[in-house]
Parts: C-alpha cells; sequence; structure tokens
C-alpha cells in the first residue's frame, strides 16, 4: 500500500511532544511490513538543514499556493528519517514557517495550517504519486480529508485515495472564526450549527477532518472509549457518536533505535533485565549534575513533561505538603505553563536537597532521567496514550500513573495484578491528590523489597512495545479506509 503520512511534527526535525516521536517510528515500522510510505512536515526554520540533511527535490520546483487570498511560494525540500529510507518532504515556506516557535498564537495560526495541508496535496500532484490513503495527524492536518473530496476533487488522480484521521489529542481542535472558510475557499454554506464546518460557534479544522474522513483512530483503546463521553469528549464526543463503526483506537509503540537502554547513546552506562545493577550508576551520574546528593536506598522519582492542565501536576499541589515530608527525591524535566514552572522553581529552592528541576527542552536530560531515576511519575487528568510510561518500563524505571487512556492500557498495578505477577507499576483511578499520594506511598513502601521491586522492573522491561503489531493495526485501518472510500466504484 502507498501511505502518505502528513503531521506538524516528527522526529528528530521537529518535536514538541510525542507526536514527534510517533511520527518519526510508524512509518519505519510501516516500510518494513511492505508499505510505501512517504511523510510530510512543514519546514519550520528551528529545523537544522544541516545536520538533518535537507536538500532541494530537484523534482519539483516552486508550487504557488493561495491562502486568504494571497499567492505564497512554496518548495519542497527532502530528507529521510534516520535509520531507513522513508522519505521526509518538507514544505518550505518562510512566511509562514519561519517563526521562533513550531505553534504559535500569531493571528495567521490558522493560514499557516491551510497552506500545509493544501502544499501536501499539490506536492503528491507534482511529484504523480497517487497515495492508496493519507494520513492526517492532529487538527493541523485535518483539512486535508475536505480538500481532497471538494477543492481538488477536479484531479482523478485522487478519487481512490482514502483518508484515516488520526487523534493524538482531542483537546487541540484547531477552532477559528468562521471567517477562516473563506481563507480555505470553503463553502460558508456548510456552515450552520450542526453543520460540517461549525462546531460551536467556530470552524474547527479537527472536527472537519473526522466528517471527511472514511476512517478515524485514536492512539489507546482506552482513549478511544473515553472521547465518547462528555468527560472526555470536549464536546467532540457528540462528532463522534454517529461515526462509532469506523472509530478505532491503536496503542503507539515505541523506537527502539531510541529509547533502549542497551543502546541508548544519551546515557553512559548501558543496562538490560540481565544487568540492572548498572542502572544505579546512571542514577548517580544524574544526581552529579543537580543539587540532589546521591543515597543510594533513597528512592528518586522522574518526571519528564509539558507543564500543561492535562498532565495533572495539580495532584500535586494538592499534598505538596505531605510529599515534601517523604523520604524520597525528585528530578523534573518540563516547560508549559507559568503556574507550574514558578511552582516547581520554588519547591527546587525550598528544598534543593530533594527536589530539583530544569524548566526547558533538553532531550538528553529526558534519556537520563529514565534511566537515572526509580520511578517515574504520570498523573495526567487524561492520556491520549502516553509515551514516558512505555520508556520508563524499558528502563526499569516503576511508573506512577493515574489509571487513564493509555496509561490504563500500558501500566498494570503491582498490587492489583500480584496474583498473576505481570504487574509492572502503581496506578490510581480517581483524580485527586489523596490518591496520587497513598499510590506514591504505596510505590515508596515496595521499594523497600528489593526483590519485589526487581521483579515489578523487569516485568516492565521484558513487555514488548515495539511499533510492529501496532503498525499491523495501522495497515488493516488503512485497508479498511480504502475500502469504504471506494465501495460504490
Ligand atoms: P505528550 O505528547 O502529551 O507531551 P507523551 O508522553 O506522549 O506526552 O510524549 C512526550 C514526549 O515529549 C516524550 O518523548 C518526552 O520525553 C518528551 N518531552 C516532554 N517534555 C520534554 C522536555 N521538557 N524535554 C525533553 N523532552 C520532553
Ligand atoms: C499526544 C498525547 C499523548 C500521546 C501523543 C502521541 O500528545 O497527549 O498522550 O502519547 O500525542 O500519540
Amino acid at each position: 500500500m502507498k501511505i502518505a503520512i502528513a503531521a506538524s511534527e516528527c522526529a528528530p526535525f521537529a518535536k514538541t511532544g510525542g507526536l514527534a516521536d510517533v511520527i518519526g517510528a510508524l512509518p519505519k515500522a510501516l516500510a518494513e511490513i511492505g508499505c510505501e510510505v512517504k511523510v510530510f512536515l512543514p519546514r519550520y526554520s528551528i529545523i537544522d538543514e544541516n545536520r538533518h540533511s535537507l536538500h532541494y527535490e530537484s523534482q519539483i520546483g516552486e508550487i504557488p499556493i493561495r491562502v486568504a487570498g494571497v499567492v505564497r511560494s512554496v518548495h519542497i525540500l527532502r530528507s529521510t528519517l534516520p535509520q531507513s529510507d522513508v522519505d521526509v518532504f518538507f514544505v518550505d515556506c518562510p512566511h509562514y514557517f519561519y517563526r521562533r516557535y513550531i505553534y504559535t498564537m500569531d493571528p495567521d495560526e490558522d493560514e499557516r495550517y491551510i497552506l500545509f495541508c493544501k502544499a501536501v496535496i499539490e506536492t503528491m500532484q507534482y511529484m504523480k504519486w497517487v497515495p492508496d490513503v493519507i494520513q492526517c495527524n492532529d487538527w493541523q492536518t485535518g483539512l486535508i480529508p475536505v480538500f481532497i473530496k471538494e477543492n481538488y476533487n477536479w484531479d482523478r488522480m485522487f478519487d481512490k485515495t482514502a483518508t484515516v484521521m488520526s487523534i493524538h489529542n482531542i483537546a487541540y481542535q484547531g477552532r477559528f472564526p468562521e471567517s477562516t472558510l473563506d481563507k480555505a475557499e470553503l463553502r460558508r454554506k456548510e456552515y450552520y450549527p450542526g453543520g460540517p464546518y461549525e462546531f460551536y460557534n467556530t470552524f474547527s479544522f479537527l472536527k472537519t477532518g473526522i466528517i471527511y474522513s472514511e476512517v478515524i483512530n485514536t492512539v489507546s483503546e482506552t482513549y478511544a472509549r473515553e472521547i465518547l463521553t462528555p468527560q472526555f469528549g470536549e464536546g467532540m464526543e457528540k462528532v463522534l457518536w454517529p461515526r462509532q463503526n469506523d472509530l478505532h483506537g491503536v496503542i503507539n509503540g515505541i523506537d527502539y533505535h531510541i529509547w533502549d537502554p542497551e543502546t541508548d547513546p544519551h546515557i553512559p552506562f548501558h543496562y538490560n533485565e540481565d544487568k540492572l545493577d548498572q542502572k544505579i550508576k546512571n542514577k548517580e551520574l544524574l544526581l552529579k549534575n543537580t543539587t540532589i546528593p546521591f543515597k543510594p536506598n533513597v528512592p528518586l522519582i522522574g518526571i519528564v513533561s509539558r507543564l500543561v492542565t492535562q498532565k495533572g501536576f495539580d495532584l500535586i499541589a494538592d499534598v505538596l505538603s505531605d510529599l515534601v515530608l517523604l523520604d524520597v527525591q525528585w528530578v523534573l524535566l518540563g516547560s508549559g505553563e507559568d503556574r507550574f514552572e514558578n511552582l516547581f522553581r520554588t519547591i527546587g529552592q525550598a528544598i534543593p536537597h530533594k527536589f530539583w528541576s530544569y524548566i526547558g527542552f533538553s532531550n538528553e536530560l529526558a534519556h537520563l532521567i529514565e534511566a537515572g531515576a526509580d520511578m517515574f511519575l504520570m498523573p495526567s487528568h487524561y492520556e491520549p496514550c502516553g509515551l514516558n510510561q512505555m520508556y520508563s518500563l524499558r528502563y526499569g524505571t516503576v511508573p506512577i500513573v493515574r489509571k487513564t487512556g493509555g496509561l490504563a492500557d500500558t501500566v498494570l498495578d503491582w498490587h492489583e495484578f500480584n496474583d498473576q505477577f505481570i504487574g509492572n507499576g502503581f496506578s490510581f483511578n480517581e483524580s485527586s491528590g489523596y490518591a496520587l499520594f497513598t499510590t506514591v506511598k504505596r510505590a515508596l513502601d515496595t521499594f523497600k523489597d528489593k526483590e519485589t521491586w526487581r521483579k515489578i522492573q523487569i516485568n516492565g522491561m521484558k513487555k514488548d512495545f515495539s511499533w510492529t503489531s501496532s503498525a499491523k493495526k495501522y495497515r488493516l485501518l488503512y485497508e479498511e479506509a480504502y475500502a469504504k472510500r471506494n465501495k460504490n466504484k
């Protein structure tokens, strides 16, 4: 099958979160099972052209693309995903993508991704490459399905091409005023309450993507069920209800080329289940660069996260005065909302011997924390999939999570699954500081029993999270989408 994958992030080129990890890995796994895959990404100015060997695609010259009534000049650069020959095409349009950050609050944020969606389609036209399926990821690519079916349906080359809308986080819906329809050259006539373009008095890229795609998926089975409820659906549940038969959950995998404690270039001491004693050397080294003294028997909890409401840090704030009394150390890496950045900076200043944080983005430190910490905390209110808990399991760093979305699908509570000897972490249901606190305590108590702790670590390390089985499930989704698109032809 020929698969085009369009996204706004892809590791190692441009990353703010897990979406980048997925787009950097899934295409390789699909290629390994025989798919022909091409990835499409905006060429942000933050992408290091030399490091990633981007070069102009000589087959394609200038592509003129009209957005908001103005024709912009687009060029295409090309590279490949590391350790593969999967092509990545970069949509180069300095007017829209040469900015300080990947995502902006600029008034033309809608135009940036209208241009991207059009450019993906037009690049395929220039290449005369007809995909069987275009997989769109999150709202930034949500207009591709409608463009294929409306704006570009004059081009018969896409007659058979199906689209899959992959939702990595339903809270990000790409909502803009009605006037965005004009910028995208979509018909205002379809903008009425309950119509395909209207979503609570706004125009939503994500809703449009859901409506116009043959198949919809999200990144875990539990989240696929959750987003059908008002509690998790963020209003989009009503759009999904009529599409339940087309909605699937496929858990993300992890890229073992990048996240494997046996080979990880970012960690100095490599290890696996049989050489677990090496792990603590990474802890010692990690702590050397912090204000926290190395104490082998005091557990270290790691956190690596975007510091946003979704991730449940308010629960930590609620029980902070109790948490700081526990005999445990904390290392945190993250950036995001001011209130959380300030909270963690303040704790670090108050108890530097117990709590250290680095507010910012550091890939290298993220790897070192995964390897050096004893436990990893993710108290998310909701979590579509979550990758860090899977990295933690692989690194023998026992996850403590709230039982939601992909966290519920990957972390099995040690006490709950004790009998079956498959427990690999600790989890709690209730979104409360109390539940978080008691679960951290349960983990700390268990940590004292070295033999049990080792079993929990090994249960996690042995679990297979490779992309291969998820890639096969994606292939089934593509086949389903293709069949739906072509059923009456
Ligand atoms: P989300 O996509 O919601 O942010 P995930 O758990 O799926 O959550 O993925 C987060 C990814 O981003 C992981 O690869 C994690 O290591 C990385 N990450 C998050 N914050 C930082 C940071 N401050 N520095 C480095 N990597 C980070
Ligand atoms: C989103 C979700 C996260 C998921 C990632 C990749 O950022 O918040 O849970 O792992 O996408 O699918």
